[in-house]
């Protein structure tokens, strides 16, 4: 099994993800931590504890309260899409460790993360669904957990397209210092951006909804509320029919390589601000002749695939 670190805002798309990377049978899920994006980092961590409680993840899975907010820019939260809560309006039950573990500030957060990877004892892939803040902090204070890497995929960024502004795409812009960091950092394993674009053709359709409407539990029927969430915010801010499921894609790539298509190329971030503030600029054509410095995910090559892997880890998180 791969070992794997997931960094995460949640959010809907990163519920989804978590579930995933948990009960995909090639993966072993050995943390998680927290970062501000789709809300403040008090609300995600929260979102964590409580997505981790309900599909029923040991305890032993540590998650790690991390950054709360960019490293030098305003927070920008995705409430718009997320909610106010991060996860919709949705009643659902607290994790009975989360008032213990989240009210206080853990000064230690990125020594423990550095720590919990080293310790595993073989290469870990680090995904990370959200703002990249606590990857580039974890490059620049402990630059040998390099070492203990094998790779880093991201959800985030675009080659063309964005959806936080109309150049860039919401993990990015909001931390376009820490992506530099990420992007430029000599010596990363192997970078890997699963961008807008691939993202934007795996839809929670309506037979996606009633396959997992026939898993019949509480635990699928808050699954489904949580799309019915996401589908109807998409709907309003983006007109889309069906939400794209971003995050899990990340995950997916990591379980199963061979449904995506990929490309090493070179990409840079932009920081300057004016329109296009947080944009990846992705050297398709290397134009630049640049080192190539990261692997664009260009595509997935049987979305019906993802699909049966997503429903197969909830059935699995179900049966638990
Ligand atoms: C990304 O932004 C967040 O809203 C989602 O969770 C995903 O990580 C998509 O742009
Ligand atoms: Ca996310």
């Amino acid at each position: 099994k791969k070992a794997v670190w997931l960094d995460c805002d949640p959010g809907h798309d990163d519920a989804f993800a978590i579930i995933l990377a948990a009960y995909h049978p090639s993966l072993e899920l050995i943390g998680i931590s927290t970062i501000d994006g789709n809300q403040t980092l008090d609300k995600t961590t929260k979102n964590a504890y409580t997505v981790a409680y309900i599909a029923g993840l040991p305890t032993t899975i540590p998650i790690i309260r991390g950054c709360n907010e960019p490293l030098c820019r305003d927070i920008i939260t995705g409430g718009e899409i997320h909610g106010e809560t991060g996860l919709g309006d949705i009643d659902i039950p607290e994790h009975p460790e989360y008032q213990s573990s989240i009210n206080d500030y853990d000064e230690n957060y990125l020594w423990n993360i550095y720590k919990k990877i080293r310790d595993v004892g073989r290469l870990v892939t680090l995904i990370a669904i959200g703002p990249l803040t606590n990857v580039a902090l974890l490059l620049k204070v402990f630059p040998q957990i390099k070492k203990f890497l094998s790779e880093i995929v991201i959800m985030g960024g675009s080659i063309g397209m964005g959806n936080a502004t109309p150049s860039a795409e919401f993990n990015l812009l909001n931390d376009p210092d820490a992506a530099h960091i990420v992007f430029s950092s000599p010596h990363v394993p192997r970078l890997v951006m699963v961008p807008l674009e691939v993202t934007h053709t795996v839809f929670a359709t309506k037979q996606v909804r009633d396959r997992l409407r026939s898993i019949v539990s509480p635990f699928s029927t808050t699954l489904d509320y949580l799309l019915h969430y996401f589908a109807t915010a998409y709907k309003d801010v983006y007109q889309f029919d069906f939400p794209p499921l971003h995050d899990p894609c990340a995950v997916a790539y990591v379980a199963n390589k061979d449904l995506f298509e990929e490309q090493l190329m070179h990409v840079d971030i932009e920081r300057t601000g004016g329109y296009c503030l947080g944009r990846t600029i992705c050297d398709v054509f290397d134009m630049q002749r640049k080192e190539k410095n990261c692997f664009v995910v260009m595509k997935i090559k049987k979305v019906e695939q993802f699909w049966d892997m997503m429903l197969e880890a909830i059935e699995q998180a179900d049966k638990r």
